[in-house]
Order: C-alpha cells, then structure tokens, then sequence
C-alpha cells in the first residue's frame, strides 16, 4: 500500500496543491495552504479502526432544560428578545457609535434582577465616565458590578466562578483582547478569538452575555458581522442621529423571532420606550382625527401638503404607521437625480418605470427624493402603494386626503396585489383617527373573514396603479393642472 502523501489544502477556497507554496493558485489568496495529512481511509470513507458510538435519538418533545428567561422590565427591549434574555445565550448588539448602545445596556443591566447581580464591563470608558452617565440616567444606585477591563484573561478569571453576575455586559468587544493572539485589538481574529473565550463561559456558567459591536462604515476591521454566526441573538441598534427615535432590531434570534422592533427615543434622561410608535412617526403632521395621542400628534407645520402618503405597515407582529414623502423636481442634468432615505431604491425605480409604463405618466424623466418620516427603514413591499401614492400626489399636485392610509404591493403589471397582516394594518390605523384605508383587493375566498376594523375605517380597493391615478388626478381637484398636461 503506498505511504499516506502529505497535501497543502487552501483554507480560503479549498484547492489541493501537492507542494506548499506562498499564494494558492486556485484563488490567488496569499499564505492560506495549510499541509493536511490524510489518514488511511476504507473504501467508504471512515477509518477502519475505531467504530463511532451510538447516538441516542429522542423525539421533538420531552423535559426541557432552559432555565426561565429574565426580562429587564425594558418592555421594548423584552420584546425585541422574545420574551426577555435566555440565561446562557450571548446576544450581540451592534450600531453606529453614539447611537446608544451603552446607554441602553447600562439601563438594562441597571433594571434587570438576577441571580449574582449583573455586572457592566467597559474597555472603553473610565470608571467615572459610566458613573456620570449612571446618575444622568437616575440608576446609580443600582446595584451594578461594574469594572474598566480589556483582557479576556482578566475577565474570565473574574467571573469563572460558582457565584458570578446572572447578566455580563462587555462594553465593546472591539476593545477586548486576548494575549494569545498577536494582532491588535479590534482585528478579526481577536474579535472572533475574544468573544469565543467569552461565550464559552458564558454557556458553561450560565449568564446572560451582552456584547457590544460597533458597526464601521466600512466595515472592514471592526464589523462584528464575523460575530454573527458565533452568538444566538443579533440585534441592531439604528436610527438618524439628527433624530430622537431609535430603533432596536432583531435579525438573528434562536429564542424569538426575528424582524421584532423595539422603539425608543433618546431624551436627556437617556432612553425612552415609546409605546405607540405610530403616534410618534406621524407627529408633526395633520392629524385626521386628535383622540388617539394629543401631544404626540399636535405639532408645527401641520399644514396637508402634496407629495406625502401615510403607510399602514408591519413591523415584526406590530402595526406601525409612517408617512412616507416624495418630492419630484425638474432634472436640471442629463441623469435625473434619485436620492432615497429609509427606503430601497431599486425599488424606487422599480415603481417609477410602472408608473411610466403602466398610467402613461412621466415620472422617471425627473429628479425625485423620497424620505420615510422619523428614521425608520422600510423594507416591506407592501410600501409599493403608499410610495406611487407620494409620488403621484407629489407629480399631480393633488394631497393625499388626510385620513387616509395607503397599502398594497405593486406587480410590474401595474396590479396591485394582496399583502398579509390587512387586519392589524386597518385597525392601527382606525385607532389612530384614520377613517379610509387604500388597499389591495380582497380575495373572493377571504369574504367570509370577521372584519373587525372594516366597521370603523371605509375601504377602497385600488386593483391597478391607473386607479390610484385617478384618484390623485385634477378631476379630484379641479384648481389643479390635469396629469396629462403636467406629464408632457
Ligand atoms: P452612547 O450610549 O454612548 O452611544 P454608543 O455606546 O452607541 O456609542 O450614547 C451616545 C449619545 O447619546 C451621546 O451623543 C449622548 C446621548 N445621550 C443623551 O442624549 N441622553 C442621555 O441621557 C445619555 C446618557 C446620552
Ligand atoms: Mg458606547
């Protein structure tokens, strides 16, 4: 039998080359050929020497193990969670610098009670610096351990123990460092070998890990996206920094659903749940109907303008009202100017060309800006409606009327087609004063469905774009120039 050949395999894109050399041949990278000895292999594959132990299979249901999860009495951030923090599961919370994470954790680590305490580690502020924000945020006198570090060995050797914190904040993890490792802190080997020693123990002694991952814009070095994978929950800090919203969201959850939103507003006491965000994403603008938030919907420059479009939408299970503007300008250039804001903009221009194709309008020839009120992202299709009603209203000079939300996905039919969650929309929208919601068609086969929020808030079905259309055209407002002459 011939000897077992020693074989350089590249760990980038897994070549086998038969000599080592610097750069592998396949994929170009430079010093990834790592020498694998192959061992002596049966005909199928496994050696032959050591047979592998039985497993024992159980079925889906049985005793489970986890204990209780923790809540922090934070109800948005419970929410985002799932239902609070699972005990021994690490949960990574990226954002922007100064968006607020810090400020967020150190509440939750002040509210939450747990077995052990919790305790809040910084690697990048002083000891005095989290005091003077503690007492800022009305917490000092919380009972939160709280320590400056940035050696992984340091802090497993503190929190190793039977008796450890129930809730560990590592505050960020770019910052941390491990000594075993040559790079710098904040490379990606000491950000994946740093939070590797972390989750471990955490899992081992139980606790609840919060790391915190600084997302660059570019995100070449520090981006904890190589964390993704390592952790059970990943959420998002985001928001306008001009802006006093900030929105929590889950994109990876092993305990929870994902696409779960938690709103808050940055006040001068730290953060704030906001409860009823749609009163807070429609402030400032008419409201149809004052009963459902006085303060939060009365607001300058409430004056009902064209070019605006309030969007009945889903985030995660909640109903979330925003307004959605557009604003359609002369092109000045040859290449009309886009400019998006909380939006997609392939999507953008997907509509644009349906509106030009479909209802025979000029909208692509101009520069168009179009901006989703407070901050937040939409990523939802079922916004297609509510932009093309911006949109046109903003090209027709024709304002929305303003108790009415808009729904629907459009197909590049110009069809407007059915979205999920109508129920939750139309009644989000009955609660806050709206009275007429613009919607897709209702299948024939849903007739026989209790319609709860149809009794408060009238219902038009917009089947075709060109409806829409007509809808937002000088018919309906006869002071107005009419599409055809505003389009040529
Ligand atoms: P911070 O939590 O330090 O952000 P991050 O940890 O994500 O980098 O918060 C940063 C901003 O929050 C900072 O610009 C100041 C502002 N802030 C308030 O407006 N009110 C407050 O009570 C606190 C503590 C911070
Ligand atoms: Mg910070």
């Amino acid at each position: 039998m011939a000897r077992a050949q020693a074989r350089f395999a590249c760990q980038q894109c897994g070549a086998v080359h038969v000599k080592w050399t610097g750069r592998c041949e396949g994929c170009g990278a430079w010093n990834s050929l790592i020498e694998e000895l192959p061992r002596e292999v049966t005909p199928h594959g496994l050696s032959k020497d050591r047979r592998g132990r039985q497993l024992g299979f159980v079925g889906l249901t049985g005793p489970s193990m986890l204990p209780p999860r923790r809540g922090t009495g934070i109800a948005e951030l419970d929410r985002v969670c799932g239902g609070g923090f699972v005990p021994g599961s690490a949960i990574l919370v990226g954002g922007d610098p100064g968006i607020g994470k810090s400020t967020l954790l150190l509440q939750a680590a002040a509210a939450i009670a747990v077995p052990g305490g919790a305790a809040y580690i910084t690697g990048e502020e002083a000891i005095d610096q989290v005091r003077l924000r503690a007492e800022r945020l009305g917490v000092s006198e919380s009972p939160v351990l709280l320590a400056a570090a940035s050696s992984v060995r340091d802090i497993v050797a503190s929190l190793d123990r039977e008796d450890g914190p129930g809730l560990v904040v590592v505050d960020s993890i770019q910052t941390m460092y491990l000594d075993t490792l040559d790079s710098a802190p904040g490379t990606v080997s000491q950000v994946r070998g740093a939070a590797q020693e972390l989750i471990r123990l955490a899992k081992r002694r139980g606790f609840v890990l919060i790391l915190v991952g600084h997302v660059t814009k570019e995100g070449v070095i520090a981006g904890p996206r190589v964390l993704e994978h390592m952790v059970d929950t990943v959420l998002y800090f985001e928001g306008e920094r001009g802006h006093q919203f900030r929105i929590l969201r889950a994109v990876k959850n092993r305990f929870g659903a994902t696409d779960e939103i938690g709103v808050f507003e940055m006040s001068d006491r730290g953060l704030v749940e906001v409860a009823n965000p749609s009163a807070l994403f429609l402030a400032g603008r008419a409201a149809p109907d004052v009963d459902a938030d006085e303060d939060a919907l009365t607001g300058a420059g409430t004056e009902h303008l064209s070019g605006s479009a309030v969007f009945a939408g889903i985030e995660g299970t909640r109903p979330v009202l925003v307004e959605v503007q557009a604003l359609i300008a002369p092109a000045v250039l040859g290449t009309p100017r886009r400019a998006v804001v909380g939006w997609d903009g392939t999507r953008l221009a997907m509509i644009t060309a349906v509106l030009d194709a479909r209802c025979g309008l000029s909208v692509g020839i101009n520069d168009i800006y179009l901006n989703v009120a407070g901050g937040l992202r939409i990523v939802e299709p079922a916004a297609d409606l509510a932009v093309a009603a911006a949109l046109i209203s903003a090209l027709t000079e024709t304002p929305v009327p303003a108790d009415t939300v808009v729904f629907g996905e459009i197909a590049l039919s110009g069809d407007v087609r059915p979205v999920g969650h109508t129920e939750a929309r139309l009644k989000e929208a009955a609660k806050l004063g709206f009275g007429t919601a613009w919607a897709p068609p209702r299948r024939s086969a849903r007739t026989g469905r209790s319609r709860v929020a149809e009794a408060e808030l009238k219902t038009v079905a917009i089947g075709h774009l060109s409806e829409l259309v007509t809808r937002l055209s000088a018919r309906h407002a006869p002071h107005r120039r009419r599409v055809s002459e505003i389009s040529r």
